[in-house]
């Protein structure tokens, strides 16, 4: 049986009181609590006794693997997808998350049906993407509702083979009062789905749009409910695309996929590396990153531009990079190396419009910049990588065996990396450093 209750929940995080408030206690946002009504389910007492079972007594599980067609997409998964998986995909507006999927549903290598639920697009909307990217295919089931209750049924009915619901934020449920994509409606639809799908076995894709400032709209509950969180990423007016798996229940996270967007659709670059330093310019202030978060290292091309201010602020502007790192960087580089930039304008690109967020990239930002600053050139044959700390001493960093074995991959003849972590290199001079003002001398 169910009671309503009436509560007002923050839209921006999930905070939830039985008070309206001007300002969310939880995460400090203005006007953010609205009226939800939601009805809680009062647990029935009488459960029948339930018993817990030794470890050692559980049959280990062993999925098949069910390909995506993409081996990049594949591989970021951990081997493709479990059945009952819930896969959450986000991304901004146009990036191409329904292209992806559209393009899954026909390569998906189970064959069986696919329900494709749209709550954004008609269906002659995704028909024609289909006929575009060459997806038209009669075992792809389109359905463009957004009453949840249906979106169900249909599942049940089908027993599709895949499910994708473009997008979480369109679907509301009848039980709930409150509107589409609100916290309530998302989490509650969310939950439900993945119930179902975990119950027939069938993997599910959900994408999940995203807010202004990048985060996933809805709670972070919406990331715990699901098995796998895919971040779609990538500069809209630049053709290339990068899916950064943040969490996964079946496999590593912090792998990446590449992709090109063409005309037909999503293409898979398998050599990354090979791309994005493909353009690289030979001028001061370029040095090359082995960029990984994951198992797949790739090299990115880090771009520093120091020039006099002719304002009184100087201006800090990044593109793929944190700024308030680079702020910790420049004061580093005065403090350690004696490099000022204060009355000098900087700018950091990371070149192809990937955005790095790991500490790994400190060293290469820093040498870049002090390149720029002396205009001098850092060989072109020469990777760089690690943490910087607030001390000016370069820090050790994970994978540095990959990062090296990438750079020698590539034919680059010299790694610059955290003394200790000066691993086999062969056919690669590894050079260890433990300073800032070490790494510069050297490499300058
Ligand atoms: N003819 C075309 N040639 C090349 N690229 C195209 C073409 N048509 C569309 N695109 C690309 O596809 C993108 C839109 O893809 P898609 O609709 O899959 O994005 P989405 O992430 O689902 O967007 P939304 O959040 O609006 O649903 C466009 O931004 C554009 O880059
Ligand atoms: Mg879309």
């Amino acid at each position: 049986m169910g009671r309503e209750s009436r509560r007002y929940v923050c839209q921006s995080c999930g905070y939830s009181s039985v008070k309206w408030m001007g300002r969310c206690p939880s995460c400090g946002e203005w006007n953010t609590l609205l009226e939800e009504r939601e009805r809680s389910y009062l647990k029935v007492l009488k459960t029948p006794p339930v018993r817990a079972v030794p470890l050692d007594s559980i049959p280990e599980e062993s999925f098949t693997r069910i390909s995506t067609g993409f081996e990049n997409l594949d591989g970021v998964l951990g081997g493709g997808l479990v059945p009952g998986q819930v896969v959450l995909i986000a991304g901004e507006p146009g990036i191409g998350k329904s292209t992806l999927l559209l393009q899954v549903s026909r390569r998906l290598r189970s064959g069986g049906k696919v329900l494709y639920v749209s709550g954004e697009e008609s269906s002659s909307q995704i028909a024609m993407r289909a006929k575009r990217v060459g997806a038209v295919e009669g075992r792809i089931l389109i359905l463009t509702e957004t009453v949840f209750e249906r979106i169900l049924s249909a599942v049940r009915e089908t027993g599709p083979s895949l499910v994708v619901l473009d997008s979480i934020q369109t679907v509301y449920s009848e039980e709930l009062e409150s509107s589409a994509g609100s916290v309530s409606q998302v989490r509650e639809c969310a939950f439900r789905l993945s119930e179902l799908c975990k119950e027939m076995g069938i993997p599910c894709f959900i994408v999940g749009q995203v807010t202004k400032e990048g985060a996933i709209a809805g709670p972070k509950v919406l990331e715990h409910l699901v098995d796998t969180v895919l971040h779609f990423e990538g500069e809209r007016f630049n053709f290339y695309r990068v899916i950064k798996v943040s969490k996964n229940r079946f496999g590593q996270a912090g792998e990446v996929a590449v992709f090109r967007m063409t005309d037909r659709g999503l293409e898979e670059v398998l050599e990354p590396s090979a791309f994005f330093i493909e353009q690289r310019v030979r001028s001061p202030g370029s040095v090359i990153f082995p960029y990984t978060e994951g198992t797949k290292p790739i090299l990115l091309e880090v771009q520093g531009l120091v020039v006099q201010a002719l304002y009184t602020t100087p201006q800090r502007k990044t593109q793929g990079y944190d700024t308030g790192r680079l702020s910790l960087i420049l004061a580093v580089l005065e403090k350690e190396a004696g490099i000022f930039t204060r009355d000098s304008d900087v700018f950091v690109n990371i070149a192809g419009g990937m955005a790095v967020r790991e500490p790994a990239c400190d060293l290469a930002v820093a040498v870049a910049i002090a390149s720029s600053k002396r205009e001098r050139i850092i060989p072109e044959d020469t990777v760089v990588f690690g943490e910087l700390g607030l001390a000016g001493e370069v820090r050790a960093v994970h994978f540095g065996e990959l990062r090296i074995e990438e750079a020698r991959k590539f034919g680059f003849k010299r790694a610059l990396v955290p003394r200790g972590q000066e691993l086999e290199g062969n056919g690669i001079e590894v050079i260890g450093v433990s300073s800032i003002s070490e790494a510069i001398d050297l490499i300058l």
